[in-house]
């Protein structure tokens, strides 16, 4: 028999979305005649734009002609929509970053689980608690940690908790991190960085030698001017962060999948001899050794995200699952739960009524409003004792599911938390 991976073996339970799709099964099996509703996975729900899907329609047609016909792709994405990302996402906001800098992919969630490949094994990572749990699990496939300790956490990686107090944002840690994942707007808090926060985070890896691996999947959902969409807007990033981008939550790509990493040539590493490498180096050598590219037409239906057209046209999606994230958090509030997140970020955090486990809470949520959502335990330890709801679903059913929590809100808030 062959010798399988080890450390596959130390990973906790399944990953987190299809737990909860197994257990809303189990549900849906044993009460046929429920109607549930969805706000669990940040899955959206709103059809692609009208200008993406006729873009989309184009691409496919070129694909039917002799003279437009197109085989294998650039790995790293087409120049038309590099071009379009750099010049509509960084340098219109002020941040320098070059078309040949960013690599196309069919997603974050694989750019953000694949990039440690390229970083050695005893690099020590740095992860917020609560965390979207990719950066963990894959860390922990790869055999970048210690074993599981039966409470949330893996040996070997510095968690940082994000909590009431510090506003869900994570500290400056005292110890030394080689890489550190940061996730803004964050999932699953819904919680913003500032420009002052990120500065610190800057001159934390500059000063320590670390690469900040900065997920900034939800930054369309931002509307307060203050805060950066990207960490490259901050001075000195370009030699200490990468970042990951999406079209999956901003312009309804997550079943379409498109995506971006942005590497930028100055950021390095060091090999065995401490000499120094550029990530960006070994990142084209890994994309274009194991990826063969975004399909043609999906590209040209992601640089219609930034026509004209486009442009407003994903305004409007964003606009109304931002209403929705209004109507959650108000809505929520209303009923007297404790809630944070959903104004910059499509998700609204919030604390289980009575002290009730973030999974009991799930189960009377589903038993009772038949409405899912996520355990926030399910993000890490730090999470026990919240819950995220998405603003993702649609605008009725946001507003049925807040009409059947507030029904039973004598049973979950008998008083004010
Ligand atoms: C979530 O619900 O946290 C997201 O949908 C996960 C993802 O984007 O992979």
């Amino acid at each position: 028999m062959a010798r399988i991976n080890d450390h596959y073996l130390k990973l906790a339970a399944g990953y987190l979305f299809p737990e909860i799709a197994r257990r809303v099964k189990e549900f849906a099996q044993a009460h046929p005649q429920a109607r549930l509703i969805r706000l669990g996975i940040g899955d959206v729900t709103l059809p692609l734009p009208n200008a993406v899907i006729e873009a989309f329609h184009r691409g496919v047609e070129e694909l039917a002609g002799q003279k437009s016909f197109k085989g294998y792709g650039p790995e790293q994405g087409y120049g038309f929509l590099r071009e379009a990302i750099a010049q509509n996402d960084y340098r219109a906001r002020g941040a320098s970053v070059e078309a040949d800098e960013i690599f196309i992919s069919d997603g974050s969630k694989c750019d953000t689980g694949n990039i440690q490949e390229v970083f050695s094994l005893d690099c020590r990572i740095a992860v917020a608690d609560p965390v979207y749990p990719v950066y963990v699990d894959t860390n922990v496939m790869a055999g970048r940690t210690g074993p599981y300790d039966g409470k949330g956490r893996y040996g070997g990686i510095l968690y940082m908790p994000c909590t009431e107090e510090n506003g869900f944002v994570p500290e400056l840690p005292e110890e030394r991190a080689d890489l550190i994942y940061l996730c803004f707007p964050n999932n699953p808090t819904g919680a913003v960085a500032s420009r002052q926060v990120l500065k610190g985070w800057v001159e934390y890896a500059r000063k320590n030698d670390s690469i900040i691996l900065y997920d900034a999947a939800y930054e369309a959902f931002i509307s307060d001017p203050s805060i950066p969409h990207s960490i490259f807007e901050i001075d000195g990033a370009r030699e200490v962060a990468m970042e990951f981008r999406s079209f999956s939550k901003t312009a309804g790509f997550t079943g379409t999948r498109c995506a971006f990493t942005v590497i930028p040539k100055e950021l390095a590493g060091r090999d065995a001899g401490g000499g120094r490498v550029p990530i960006h180096r070994l990142w084209m050598r890994r994309h274009t050794t194991k990826f063969n590219g975004v399909s043609y037409p999906v590209q040209v239906a992601a640089a219609a995200v930034y026509s004209p057209e486009g442009k407003a046209q994903v305004r409007r999606l964003i606009d109304a699952y931002m209403e929705n994230a209004r109507l959650i958090r108000e809505g929520m509030a209303e009923c007297g739960f404790k809630v944070f997140g959903g104004a910059n970020a499509p998700y609204i955090w919030l604390k289980t009524p009575k002290g009730m486990g973030s999974w009991e809470f799930f189960d009377q949520l589903l038993a009772k409003a038949n409405v899912v959502g996520t355990p926030g335990s399910g993000f890490g330890p730090a999470g026990e004792g919240y819950f995220r709801l998405s603003a993702f679903g649609q605008r009725a059913d946001v507003e049925e599911a807040l009409a059947r929590i507030n029904r039973l809100k004598g049973f979950f808030v008998p008083e004010r938390i």
